[in-house]
């Protein structure tokens, strides 16, 4: 780590600390973990799974501990706080916002209602795949409409294979695996237009690292129409994929379909270090700003090997390697660096987690070593 990096981290931590007052037996959470610069098997680079490897905001740390104190009672004050933070950023009414472990519990939830409605999914492939494979599990039928050959989203060919009985259409944005944005315009009146048809569920899991002026949240269009869902996760930027903390934007009536009446299944430990993390822009910022310089590491590489790929307003890449993406994944296990799975039909394209910068720079340094 060089002495700028390490005080620049410092600094993030020690204003942390500041702004907490951290009880000093926790001073050795104040540094930022040092990088992973000789993986082994039992500790990889983990560059496979679009997670913040730089973990939890040390407010949230530290609130998270303080809970673990309390985690035999039920706690409802916080997930009212929780709400009042949420609805307070977003500039949403507390009634149109819904907790849950993780978004997973509404993308499921959204399928099981189209289940029941008797409907069809439509969605774009490649996709995340929960809401389709949901899906799938309830056998129920999807319609997947291809995307376009500049890998976005295509609203006009989803637009096409719309039919009466699609009940629930799921659009990702950022997309994953391709990290593509779809134009804010054409994307409200899209949902609008759908919503008057089916449910619209957007899926907005990335949406804290998009640094693009052709997107925009579709969080505004839950107050106005009623068949519109936005879903939203602390697993990527806030780094809770393991704590499980979600959210779900929509009308009270529609809700209902995707939320539990009585939330008692959400844990106290989450829920309160939700509340500090939300709050913790520094962090965030931090976060953003450690993955643009990963994004600048891997475009350079990218650029350099002559590979195409798709501008990443996200915190993965993907890039056409030009040979199996299972094999790009193997070589680079042997040297204990994970990288995505394959996405069908772009098997020889890979999807590459950012990291830490250091650890991005010896990730690339290897795959031009190997492939290069
Ligand atoms: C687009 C998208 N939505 C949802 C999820 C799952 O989120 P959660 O951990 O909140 O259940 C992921 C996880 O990778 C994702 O990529």
């Amino acid at each position: 780590m060089s002495m700028d990096l390490s005080r620049r981290e410092w600094l993030v931590g020690g204003a942390a600390v500041a702004g907490t007052m951290l009880a000093s037996s926790l001073s050795q959470a104040q540094t930022v973990p040092e990088p992973n610069l000789n993986p082994t098997a039992d500790n990889p680079i983990r560059a496979g799974f679009n997670e913040n490897v730089y973990g939890h905001s040390l407010r949230a740390k530290k609130v998270m501990l303080e809970a673990a104190e309390k985690a035999h009672l039920y706690d409802f004050g916080s997930q009212m706080q929780l709400k009042n933070v949420i609805a307070q950023m977003e500039n949403l009414p507390g009634d149109h916002i819904a907790i849950g472990n993780g978004s997973t519990p509404f993308l499921e939830r959204a399928a099981f209602a189209c289940a029941i409605a008797g409907g069809k999914v439509l969605a774009p492939a490649p996709t995340y795949n929960s809401v389709l494979g949901t899906a799938r599990m309830l056998g129920i039928e999807s319609i997947t409409v291809p995307v376009g050959e500049d890998l976005h989203i295509d609203l006009a060919a989803m637009r096409a294979a719309m039919t009466d009985d699609v009940k629930l259409v799921y659009l990702c944005n950022p997309n994953n695996p391709i990290p593509s944005i779809i134009e804010k315009n054409a994307l409200r009146d899209f949902c609008i237009e759908m919503s008057k048809k089916a449910m619209v569920l957007i899926d907005e899991a990335y949406y804290e690292y998009v640094d693009n002026p052709d997107f925009a949240s579709m969080k505004d269009l839950v107050t106005e129409h009623q068949n519109i869902i936005i879903c939203r996760t602390a697993s990527k930027i806030h780094g809770f994929a393991g704590v499980r903390i979600g959210f779900a934007f929509a009308h009270p009536d529609t809700m209902k379909k995707i939320s539990s009446p009585f939330n008692i299944s959400l844990a106290n430990v989450a829920v309160a270090g939700a509340v500090e993390s939300y709050q913790d822009t520094e962090y965030m910022n931090f976060v953003k700003q450690k993955n643009r310089e990963c994004m600048d590491i891997l475009e350079k590489m990218f650029e350099d090997l002559n590979l195409r790929y798709v501008k990443s307003n996200s915190n993965f890449a993907f890039f056409h390697a030009g040979r199996p993406s299972t094999e790009v994944a193997q070589e680079l296990r042997k040297h204990h660096i994970w990288s995505g799975r394959p996405f069908q039909p772009y098997t020889d394209w890979v999807r590459m987690s950012t990291v830490k910068p250091e650890e991005m720079q010896y990730v690339a340094d290897k795959y031009r070593e190997i492939f290069g």
